[in-house]
């Protein structure tokens, strides 16, 4: 499993903050402050680096970091974050970090900062209230901190790595999955809408890249009415670390309207539609198109592989 290294440095939390999110999404992961950075750690293949922005210029602990640990660095790929207030004096610092490790950097992150001036030492509060006037500011705290572009940064940069590391040729995870698929025939079904979320059991069937599920109704339908996406994981029992297998699902959930592909399917699950008529009750059809499906197989490691693999569509 690829993992990922979130290291940071922090004064008042901000950083600490946005890096504990970054940390979680990215798992396995492990997050640390440079402070705490040792030799055990220079085996953890993606680098994620935190600072905050003081005086126009990232934290001087990190720039001495990244100056003692360029070669290292240098054989990583990596992704560079900011808390501060101003987002454009952010982005040329970082970018300025970027040009120092090269084209290793992938992706950089630009995030609000938060202060409460109650918070700050009698130096940093006097430095602050100069920062503020001169950026024409009124002398108080701020609050820039959004969780949710962070979420979305770090959501961005789990897709970057997994297409980095251990790639499993196409046509294979193509015909993993696919037997995968075939060889089950329950998942579960998670639906969600505006203050209603579901996990459903369900029994699919797999044909040529579609997966259809028959259902006599209930409440997942309640959430397809409002929104079509959805995920399906189906996978084995867990045993141990080193057989793990599953896959989740990502995509798109409609209800068969068509009678041409509501009969077809009913033929491939080996009944009439005599027999369907002849129920009690109405038979409803879903037929879910993958947009997404992530795949978790621990043989994957023993080929050279990475463990997790990505198909999209
Ligand atoms: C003394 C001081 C100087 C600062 N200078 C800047 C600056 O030059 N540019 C900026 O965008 N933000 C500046 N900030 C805001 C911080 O970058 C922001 O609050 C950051 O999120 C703090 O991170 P931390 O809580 O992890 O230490 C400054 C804050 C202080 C207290």
């Amino acid at each position: 499993m690829i993992k990922t290294l979130v290291l940071y440095e922090s004064r008042y939390k901000t950083t600490w903050e946005a890096s504990n999110i970054i940390s979680l999404i990215m798992g396995p992961s492990r997050r640390y402050p440079i402070s705490k950075f040792s030799d055990d750690l220079r085996d953890f293949d993606f680098i994620v680096i935190g600072t905050p922005i003081y005086n126009g210029k990232i934290h001087p602990k990190m720039n001495v970091f990244l100056e003692k640990e360029h070669k290292w660095l240098s054989e990583k790929k990596i992704a560079l974050f900011c808390t501060c207030f101003k987002g454009s004096e952010g982005l040329r610092v970082l970018r300025e970090v970027e040009d120092s490790l090269g084209d290793n950097v992938l992706e950089l992150g630009v995030f609000g900062g938060r202060l409460k001036m109650d918070r700050l030492t009698d130096r940093d509060y006097h430095a602050f209230a100069e920062y503020l006037s001169k950026e024409g500011l009124p002398p108080q705290g701020m609050d820039l901190f959004n969780k949710e572009e962070i979420v979305d940064w770090a959501l961005r940069l789990k897709d970057i790595k997994d297409g980095l590391f251990g790639k499993l040729p196409l046509s294979q995870l193509r015909k993993e999955v696919e037997n995968f698929l075939k060889n089950h025939n329950t998942c579960t079904l998670a639906t969600a809408s505006v203050g209603r979320i579901r996990a459903t059991p369900v029994e699919y069937i797999y044909n040529q890249g579609q997966i259809y599920i028959l259902s006599e109704g209930g409440e997942k339908f309640a959430n397809l009415l409002f929104s079509s996406k959805i995920s399906m994981a189906v996978y084995e029992d867990y045993t141990d670390m080193n057989s793990l297998y599953g896959i989740q699902i990502t995509g798109q959930a409609d209800i068969v309207e068509e009678m041409a592909e509501y009969k077809h399917v009913i033929k491939l699950k080996g009944m009439d539609m005599n027999f369907v008529r002849s129920l009690p009750t109405d038979l409803h059809m879903i037929r879910v198109d993958m947009e997404k499906v992530e795949l978790l197989n621990s043989d994957f490691k023993k080929q050279g592989y990475s463990t997790r693999q990505v198909l999209k569509f």
